[in-house]
């Protein structure tokens, strides 16, 4: 599917099954290679990340298999091979394979990593945290070579808050020899859920969750069963998506607990929220009221929801501010959205001034990369009229079906 056509104007109603976390799945995929035995991953997203993700794993050896309730990965026959370079420029998160391969290899001769066209995306913290605990890096033209003969536990302080960083410190911390305490580390749900996940397979890693990283080192691990938790980004997606068409929906399985801000900021948008033992039931506002709004690393608002809420706002009632703090391209739908009538001013690249218009018309619009391209397919449900949305390889990295999800909440969407 390359293309989206939305009869916009309908309000969302029903409820649907939230999938399970992409940036949970990803760093997992990665921690198997860190044993030589069979883990089982229940709940794991269908995602064309994912697929990726095995495309690599399946390259080093592993065999994968998907089976009903989730996804098998065998790494007995794992082998320290080479890596085909459209697969690891593709994804962002080859970069997890970094840690990773360092503890299994002792060395990685690698592209550097692609990903969604959000910012620079540098990969010098990567590396720095790395050399602290013994690797070394090479740069041999497009490529990066690091060895390690031996890994071994250190102190380290991040300088910013990396989720990244964070669990490829991990990853390679647990193949060292000696303890590394890791300070200023991300706090975000996906490394709790990493760390829960190693912590079954016999790592012991504490203060997931907090600054204060501890990871013994040198530990066997053996493979486990595990359930990712379910998305906060994609049940972020749908809310935000039923606040804009003033819509009624049960978000089933949403992960409550990690939405603290998401689900403030909903209700500054005017949503009547129930959060229930089966997920979040939200019911939108008839226009959604303006709001300020500033991206921070968790438990701060997400990055990944701020494009979502910029579309929303684009019919809001009065004018809202948002900044963005984390990646400094994640203003590229603003063209797009004002294609559809939206009044939107940025400024320093940094800030958006959003003045609420009555009503979006359908366009045809074009997605460039995950969450932006999602944003754009929920302002095709707000708008007046047919929209089209190209670019749907790129939403489809993140979310198992949007067009499904949409369809089975009343919308008029079909995809080609
Ligand atoms: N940074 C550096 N140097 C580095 C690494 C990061 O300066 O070596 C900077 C980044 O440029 C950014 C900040 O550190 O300004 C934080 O980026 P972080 O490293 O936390 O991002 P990431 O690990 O590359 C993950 C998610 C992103 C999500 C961010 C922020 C995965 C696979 N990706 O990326 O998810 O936006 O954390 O929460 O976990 C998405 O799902 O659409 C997505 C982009």
């Amino acid at each position: 599917m390359e293309t989206i056509h939305i009869q916009g104007g309908i309000p969302l109603q029903g409820k649907v099954r939230i999938q399970g976390s992409k940036n949970a799945a990803l760093p997992i995929l990665a921690a198997c290679l860190l044993m030589e035995d069979v883990s089982f991953l229940r709940n794991c997203p269908r995602i064309a990340d994912v697929e990726a993700m095995i495309e690599l794993l399946q390259c080093l050896g592993c065999s994968m298999h998907w089976r009903r309730e989730g996804l098998e990965v065998n790494t007995r026959q794992f082998n320290c091979g080479a890596l085909p370079e459209k697969a690891v420029r593709g994804m962002r998160s080859s970069v997890f394979l970094w840690g990773a391969l360092l503890g299994r290899c002792g060395e990685f001769s690698l592209e550097y990593p692609g990903g969604c066209v959000i910012g620079n995306r540098p990969v010098d913290m990567h590396i720095w945290a790395l050399e602290q605990l013994g690797a070394r890096f090479q740069q041999e033209e497009s490529r990066l070579y690091a060895y390690a003969p031996h890994l071994s536990g250190a102190y380290i302080r991040l300088p910013i808050s990396s989720v990244g960083v964070t669990e490829n410190i991990i990853l390679a911390a647990l193949s060292a020899q000696g303890d590394t305490y890791v300070e200023g580390a991300a706090k975000e749900p996906e490394i709790i859920a990493l760390c829960d996940f190693l912590n079954r397979c016999g790592a012991w890693i504490e203060g997931a969750g907090t600054e204060h990283l501890h990871v013994v080192g040198g530990r066997r691990l053996y493979g486990t069963e595990y359930t990712i938790p379910a998305d906060r980004i994609v049940a972020g997606t749908y809310l935000f998506a039923t606040i804009g068409t003033g819509g009624r929906v049960l978000l089933e399985q949403a992960p409550v607990k990690h939405m603290g801000e998401t689900i403030r900021v909903a209700e500054d948008m005017g949503a009547v929220l129930y959060l229930t033992s089966e997920g979040i039931y939200v019911q939108g506002p008839s226009r959604p009221r303006s709001i300020r709004l500033e991206t921070a690393p968790y438990p701060g608002f997400p990055t990944d929801l701020q494009s979502i809420v910029l579309a929303v706002e684009t019919v809001g009632e009065g004018r809202s501010k948002i900044t963005e703090r984390i990646f400094e391209n994640r203003f590229r739908i603003v063209p797009q959205l004002q294609k559809m009538g939206a009044d939107i001013e940025v400024e320093d690249s940094i800030c958006a001034h959003v003045c609420g218009v009555n009503a979006l018309k359908g366009a045809h619009l074009h997605g460039e990369e995950l969450r932006g391209g999602a944003a754009l397919v929920i302002a095709g449900l707000m708008a007046d009229g047919e929209s089209r949305v190209d670019g749907v390889s790129y939403i489809m990295r993140g979310y198992e079906n949007i067009c499904r999800d949409f369809k089975e909440l009343g919308a008029r969407v079909s995809g080609e």
